[in-house]
């Protein structure tokens, strides 16, 4: 079970009074399975999400990411989590405005170059390049706004192993090719040399979706993927989602695009921070 949410829970006070945002949430994501998630704005997905990939901590019950407890992590271990294991496209734009798209989409895999790409086989030594280093966290921006996100440092690049391998060429030509590939794939290789502020909104959210996908993620969380693309983009977006999924990996979308939900295997609907299986 790559994912694994129980009881999850997370209330937020608003002008006195306390509400349940996400409510008593039992979810349960293998490999391979894409389960897409609908509902209406402010029914609590991207909370659910945030919680998923511990960014947000819930106020009662437990999340597993591939058997371990997100909440017992400690920050280099759930640092390590969201860059091995797990791919996450933020709802909102989170490239860093002074890197290339090469840079964007390259920065999860050049992340900890010391640590083991398995983590799953490595919980000893703890090395010196536990943290990011500065000049990562520039120009950051979070989708979860004024939260108390468990590790604001962190860049939002997430992401993690092995949709294609992934495998051990960990020279910076390696690592170039598979940008390469993940931009042609995407449609959007021309743009490699460009920053952010020069691409279209559907032009970021496609490079977003190179980044979470970099490092070949075991889990990807996806919050409204193709918010702002055309049919053509969705439709080639959601054939590299499925590919990814039928590769093993465990995808968990949002969205609000009808196009989108006939390639997931499974729909959940959110109400008021109860999720249901949709009809
Ligand atoms: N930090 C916060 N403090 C108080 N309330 C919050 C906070 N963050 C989110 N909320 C509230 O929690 C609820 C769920 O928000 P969330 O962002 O999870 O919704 P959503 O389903 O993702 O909506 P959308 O489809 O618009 O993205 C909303 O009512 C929102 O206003
Ligand atoms: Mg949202």
């Amino acid at each position: 079970m790559l994912l694994e949410a129980r009881g999850l829970t997370r209330e937020f006070s608003r002008r006195g009074r306390t509400f349940a945002a996400v409510d008593h949430v039992d979810l349960k994501i293998d490999g391979g399975d894409f389960v897409a998630i609908v509902g209406r704005s402010g029914n609590g997905k991207s909370t659910l999400l945030n919680m998923v990939c511990g960014l947000l901590r819930p106020s009662s019950g437990t999340v597993l990411v591939d058997g371990r407890n997100v909440a017992e992590l400690d920050d280099r271990e759930l640092s390590l989590l969201r860059n091995r294991v797990v791919g996450f496209v933020t709802q909102s734009q989170t490239l860093l405005p002074n890197l290339t798209v090469m840079d964007n989409v390259m920065l999860p895999a050049v992340m900890f170059p010391k640590e083991p790409l398995d983590i799953m086989s490595s919980n000893d030594d703890a090395s010196d390049d536990a943290v990011a280093g500065d000049g990562m966290t520039a120009g950051k921006t979070s989708d979860t706004g004024d939260m108390d996100v468990v590790d604001p440092d962190m860049p939002d690049v997430i992401a993690p192993m092995r949709v294609e391998p992934v495998g051990q060429d960990r020279s910076p030509d390696g690592y170039e090719k598979r940008v390469m590939a993940l931009l042609a794939d995407l449609g959007i290789a021309d743009l490699a040399g460009s920053h952010p502020r020069e691409l279209s909104g559907g032009e970021m959210r496609r490079a977003s979706i190179a980044r979470a996908l970099m490092n070949g993620p075991r889990l990807l969380i996806a919050d409204e993927p193709t918010g702002d693309l055309d049919a053509e983009s969705t439709a080639v977006v959601m054939r590299l989602l499925r590919s990814v999924a039928d590769g093993g990996t465990a995808v968990l979308m949002v969205t609000h695009d009808a196009d989108a939900l006939p390639y997931a295997d499974r729909i959940l609907a959110m109400d008021a921070g109860k999720l249901t299986e949709s009809a």
